[in-house]
């Protein structure tokens, strides 16, 4: 998706995407935390210190969920969390819903390590092609902002993530690596899903949000 946004993506593609994206980032890092009385040692401490970065390093103005409403409310659209469910498509709520699951379930702990670490490796170069896309529109500056801030925080994260939770938690626990790989692999398929879904709909110049029935 990035790919054809930063190509040739148009202001309505791009606000259709905050639309989708919504659903998550409005509580970005919530379903990460549940993970954390699941954990020891190094990888507990290593993805505390990713967690600590997504809330804002202490200070509630730079929490990744605020930048996200700002970037909301900039592009025209309502920060409200949830507003955009009925439209958001089903397989963007199946990432968040996938996100809580693994988070909620003790047994799932190694996938949820594995979503989060994919998610965290594959959004610097993304959010590098956003913000190619947004400034091609000249777009309000927090549009902007949200995703150069994740060039720069995710390119740090990647490697926490790699080095010292994935890493941290095989040493712990090397039975789980099946399930590190589970969760990388289910994020990946998700993700090519709802990539998909909004590909087809706007190479088809049709809008990829569902239309809503009143
Ligand atoms: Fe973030
Ligand atoms: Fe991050």
């Amino acid at each position: 998706m990035s790919h054809l946004l930063a190509r040739e993506g148009t202001w309505r593609q791009l606000r259709e995407y905050f639309v989708h994206r919504s659903i998550y980032h409005l509580k970005e890092a919530d379903p990460h935390v549940w993970v954390v009385p699941r954990l020891r040692g190094r990888a507990k401490a290593a993805l505390v210190a990713v967690e600590f970065d997504e809330y804002g390093g202490g200070h509630g103005e730079r929490m990744h969920s605020q930048l996200f409403a700002d970037l909301l409310e900039a592009a025209g659209l309502s920060p409200d969390y949830l507003h955009y469910l009925d439209v958001a498509a089903g397989e963007q709520l199946a990432i968040v819903n996938l996100m809580s699951m693994f988070g909620l379930h003790r047994g799932l702990r190694g996938a949820l390590v594995g979503h989060f670490a994919a998610a965290e490796i594959t959004t610097a170069p993304s959010a590098a092609r956003l913000v190619t896309a947004l400034r091609r529109h000249a777009a309000p500056e927090p549009c902007v902002h949200f995703f150069a801030e994740h060039v720069e925080a995710d390119a740090v994260h990647e490697q926490i993530m790699r080095r010292d939770v994935v890493g941290g938690l095989l040493e712990d626990e090397p039975d789980l690596a099946a399930d590190v790989a589970f969760g990388i692999e289910a994020t990946d398929l998700l993700e090519g899903r709802l990539a998909e879904r909004l590909l087809g709909a706007w190479r088809g110049g049709r809008t990829s949000l569902v239309p809503v029935e009143h």
